[in-house]
């Protein structure tokens, strides 16, 4: 038996809803058939854009969407992507699959986009292949609402009023893809950059910029060294899980019980990299005014077989929900610090919560645990604890769990990580009797997915529970990632 101990006095900070976010990039099918299909697609659409993608979205209250990339943002010219777009310069997608990109999605569809889904933007500026006049400008045409030049290139294109744009990245792993920069190199451009994105109106730009990739502290050390908080008010990090490296990712369908724990070690790795690269961060800036975002994520498998190797398709199982579980129970314990997290990548690449297939749709695992996850949003953290029981060759804790409230309700997420042992939990309270308790799960064989022809293998369940002298008795199956919303 578990003893889940939950201290509702003792708050640890607020649940920025924008750890729930999502990246879409121009990569594969993520914005070409799996978000933007056009307007005389026989797929429901709204100007282009899939009705059932947005609704989905919407569901899982998408607080804020990256793009366009990734890799691809440095090499976008955004002006290629505005006007008629019959006469929108062609381009080759150098970086996934050498494909022709058409510029038919560019930033008007964006933002149309995110009015439809009723999320944040989050844009990242061409950096390593543009200009500071381009990113400028861009800036410009998206919250001028004056006479300008670029003002009224926008009007001409039909979007009269500006639109409200705060978050801004300066660059994409300009250590890698981005320009293959020094850290040093990149934080004298950063500056330069962002003092030419400027402020119009009462939009106030929060500016990003790029940190570092998994545990490159030195790039952070430069980074915080460097920067001051009137310059940028976050650095991103990037974390893929490599079940076994770059070399040896695996399959996301087929893996043995090791690969899987294997997996699950890699990914919880990402504790012990946030805590470090925080610790840097609280040497230079003990307030805690520089915001760390983990603005890509997520388990990165070899492609699905037969299918565009540039194109990152991959499956997505009952481990990538257990995986995706730890990851967000993680942040929310970082919350303090960690402001913002995008899984990678939002439809048909990589660790994705949809995945389509012409006028089909299906939710991934991990999909319905952003759904189950989605009422920590606003939250605060709650002080939680457990004795912990290790697991496995790597010695993983057999459970992963986070609480918070928001409304004299408290929302407890846990994941059963073995595939071997179900979890007998008993939760309690300091000075708390609990009235009702409510629990939801997904559970299954690790390898269970959801496909085309069998869209409801994973789907969300409740899941019982029983009060008893005010604590909460429940079992939690083996694999599994389970929602209890608990009331006084
Ligand atoms: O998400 C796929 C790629 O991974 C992104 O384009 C890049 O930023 C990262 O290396």
């Amino acid at each position: 038996m578990f003893h889940l101990y939950l201290n509702p006095n003792d708050k640890k900070g607020r649940i920025n809803p924008e750890i729930y976010g999502h990246f879409s990039e121009h990569l594969g099918r993520c914005i070409y058939d799996g978000i933007y299909v056009g307007e005389d697609s026989d797929i429901p659409n709204v100007r282009g854009i899939r009705s059932d993608v947005v609704e989905a979205f919407r569901k899982i209250k998408m607080p804020v969407l990256r793009w366009p990339g990734g890799c691809f943002a440095d090499e976008y010219h955004w002006k290629d992507g505005i006007g008629e777009k019959s006469l929108r310069k062609k381009m080759v997608n150098t970086n996934w699959g050498g494909v022709t990109e058409d510029n038919s999605f560019g930033t008007h569809e964006f933002m149309d986009l995110c009015e439809q889904v009723g999320c944040e933007p989050y844009i990242a500026g061409n950096l390593g292949s543009g200009s500071v006049e381009e990113l400028a400008q861009w800036v410009e045409y998206m919250t001028f609402d004056g006479v300008s030049p670029m003002a009224d290139l926008r009007r001409k294109n039909g979007r009269e009023k500006p639109w409200k744009l705060k978050y801004l990245g300066v660059g994409n792993e300009n250590w890698g893809c981005g320009g293959n920069m020094c850290p040093q190199f990149y934080a004298n451009q950063y500056k330069r950059y962002q003092s030419f994105c400027h402020d119009f109106g009462d939009n106030k730009l929060y500016k990003v910029a790029c940190g570092p990739g998994s545990d490159d502290y030195e790039w952070t050390e430069t980074l915080m060294k460097s920067l001051r908080p009137n310059h940028v008010q976050a650095i991103s990090l990037h974390y893929y899980t490599f079940m076994d490296g770059w070399d040896k990712k695996g399959s996301a369908l087929e893996f043995s019980d090791r690969d899987y724990y294997k997996t699950l070690k890699e990914s919880i790795r990402i504790d012990e990299v946030i805590t470090r690269h925080i610790e840097i961060m609280n040497r230079y800036d003990p307030e805690k005014k520089i915001d760390l975002l983990v603005d890509e994520w997520g388990n990165w498998f070899d492609v699905e077989e037969g299918t565009n190797p540039g194109f990152l398709y991959q499956q997505n199982t009952m481990r990538d929900a257990v995986t995706a579980a730890l990851y967000l129970n993680i942040f929310n314990r970082h919350c303090d610090r960690v402001k913002m997290a995008n899984i990678a990548q939002v439809v048909n690449v990589l660790q994705a919560v949809i995945l389509t297939k012409d006028e089909k749709m299906i939710l991934t695992p991990t999909y319905h645990v952003f759904d189950l996850f989605s009422d920590h949003q606003s939250g605060e953290l709650v002080y939680s604890h457990l004795e912990e029981k290790k697991i496995s060759e790597f010695e993983l804790p057999m459970l992963s769990y986070s609480a918070s409230e928001k409304d004299d309700v408290i929302t407890v997420t846990i994941a059963n990580l073995s595939l071997e042992e179900d979890a007998q939990i008993e939760l309690a309270a300091a000075g708390i009797s609990f009235n009702a308790a409510d629990g939801q799960v997904i559970a299954g064989d690790a390898h269970a997915h959801n496909d085309f022809d069998a869209p409801d293998q994973v789907m969300i369940k409740e899941l019982g529970t029983k009060l008893e002298d005010g604590k909460v008795m429940l079992t939690l199956p083996r694999c599994s990632v389970a929602k209890l919303t608990l009331k006084k």
